[in-house]
């Protein structure tokens, strides 16, 4: 199949056989530019960072080892060797970067001029957490941020914006790249057996570390009803290819708590990329979204050709590595209320940004005069999969809103898990910390300091 795309502001046009060649092998083998950088290939260090800009209009960071190049149809994308004006011209970026001393050996600085370019161009200013995706050995931070924040105040040089483009989304036999999700049911009907990609922030270690060859794909990424957000008054509506970064958009006038939970939810370029169905979908036990939505009463709609089916989310995960889902069907979206004043989500992992949890606790009730009426309790990183704690939830049910009920509560949580040792955590600290969590949810609604970084001696 033939795919285009521009290039550092020119279309390239460029064969597909599989579907699973990474945009970085092609910069790198294809195009000839190698300031894109190889590090991790697996999304975790930022080097092979490079600017995609989709056809909202968005220059996003992205990690180029866990792009598939059939996700980039129709976009455009900047490396670091498109950063600089034609005439030489260095952007305030990259001349921060020198006057800030922020490169010593050199390796991560492509990686992190052009998400800092992007940075840059979409006036963001948080640089811990736009350049928390981005892994620097021998430099350190603080140059690198004092150059970000030099460069801000300079304006976004004019070859930085993406002229329009407009290119066919071409498919072949076992590369689909449908564009309306009524295309994508009835292909994975006939289809059932294929790969679906959305972000590929999943499916890409499945190719770059465990060397698997998956065929026939469909890439969910350019169908756009399947990216939508509905707002239905009482509830949103998010479609299934949404990604993690749109949804904290629509998350913030609704849970503070969970938007800044999805924050930490691995990093600028995974979450521009990772979409909440595919996260839903692989069935991970230590993903953060399930938790979170559980506590949240979401519902999951199912497709099936032209069949739809919903379940609360609870239900669609059984066991470990199951989940009830038929052949050629597919997550659509996910629903839950949009009043989730109470909800509280906590998220446990050996870092603070870019890590996987090692205990993920959302927490969401409801108290009527003072008397604990509905109760949702979810953790991930507990069980096989994500679950709630139905002994701990009947325990505070009924129960005036209190330390005591709070405190006894916590002791029924071990009917609910038994948790196992991995690297993460030991079986034991991962008991202790739910409970904790549980006890910082009753401290956190009586507005005493529960976050770490807020409390002071
Ligand atoms: C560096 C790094 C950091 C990460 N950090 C976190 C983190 O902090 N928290 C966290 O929870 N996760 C994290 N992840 C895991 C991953 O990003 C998420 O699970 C992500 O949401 C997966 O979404 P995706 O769109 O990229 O999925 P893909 O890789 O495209 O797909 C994942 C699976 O879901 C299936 N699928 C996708 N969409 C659908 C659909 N609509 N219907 C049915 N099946 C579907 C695919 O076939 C595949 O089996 C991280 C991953 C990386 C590489
Ligand atoms: S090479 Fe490390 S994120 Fe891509
Ligand atoms: S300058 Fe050496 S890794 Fe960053």
């Amino acid at each position: 199949m033939k795919m285009s795309f521009l290039l550092n502001g020119e279309p390239v046009s460029t064969a597909v056989n599989t579907g699973t060649e990474t945009l970085l092998d092609f910069l790198r083998q294809e195009a000839g530019l190698c300031g894109t950088k190889e590090g991790c290939n697996e999304g975790d260090c930022g080097a092979c960072s490079v600017i995609v800009t989709g056809s909202d209009g968005a220059a996003q960071p992205m990690n180029a080892c866990i792009l598939f190049l059939p996700q980039l149809q129709g976009c455009s994308v900047r490396t670091v060797e498109g950063i600089s004006g034609s005439d030489g011209s260095l952007h305030p970026v990259q001349d921060a970067m020198i006057l800030k001393h922020g490169a010593q050996c050199g390796f991560c600085t492509p990686g992190f001029i052009t998400t800092m370019a992007a940075a840059h161009a979409n006036g963001e200013t948080d640089f811990d957490t736009a350049l928390a995706g981005n892994l620097c050995r021998c430099t350190g931070y603080a140059p690198i941020i004092r150059a970000a924040k030099m460069a801000a105040k300079q304006p976004v040089p004019k070859w930085m914006h993406e002229p329009k483009f407009a290119a066919n989304h071409n498919s072949s036999d076992d590369i689909f790249c449908p564009q309306s999700t009524d295309d994508l049911a009835q292909w994975y009907s006939k289809n059932p057996h294929a790969t679906l990609v959305a972000g590929g922030t999943d499916v890409g270690l499945w190719v770059t570390k465990q060397m698997r060859k998956p065929a026939p794909i469909a890439f969910l990424g350019h169908v756009m009803d399947l990216r939508q957000i509905k707002d239905h008054g009482m509830f949103l509506s998010v479609g299934a290819a949404t990604t993690i970064t749109s949804l904290m958009q629509s998350i913030a006038p609704i849970s503070s708590s969970l938007h800044a939970m999805l924050a930490r939810y691995g990093s600028t370029q995974v979450r521009n990329a990772a979409t909440i169905g595919g996260n839903i979908a692989n069935g991970s036990p230590i993903g953060d979204g399930p938790p979170a939505l559980i506590a949240m009463g979401a519902t999951l709609v199912l497709r099936r050709g032209s069949e739809h089916r919903r379940l609360p989310l609870e239900d669609f995960f059984i066991s470990y590595g199951q989940q009830d889902c038929q052949q050629g069907e597919f997550i659509e979206a996910v629903e839950f209320p949009k009043d989730q004043t109470n909800l509280r989500c906590y998220k446990l992992s050996k870092r603070f940004d870019q890590d996987i949890s090692a205990v993920c606790g959302c927490i969401n009730i409801t108290t009527e005069k003072g008397i604990i009426t509905k109760a949702r309790i979810a953790f991930g990183g507990m069980a096989g999969t994500p679950a709630r704690a139905q002994h701990t939830e009947n325990a505070l049910l009924g129960q005036a809103w209190s330390a005591k009920a709070f405190t006894e509560a916590k002791e029924t949580m071990a009917q609910d898990f038994t948790p196992l040792s991995d690297m993460r955590a030991s079986a034991e600290y991962r008991a202790q910390i739910a409970q904790n969590m549980l006890i910082r949810y009753y401290h956190d609604l009586e507005n005493n300091p529960t976050d770490v970084r807020g409390v002071h001696a």
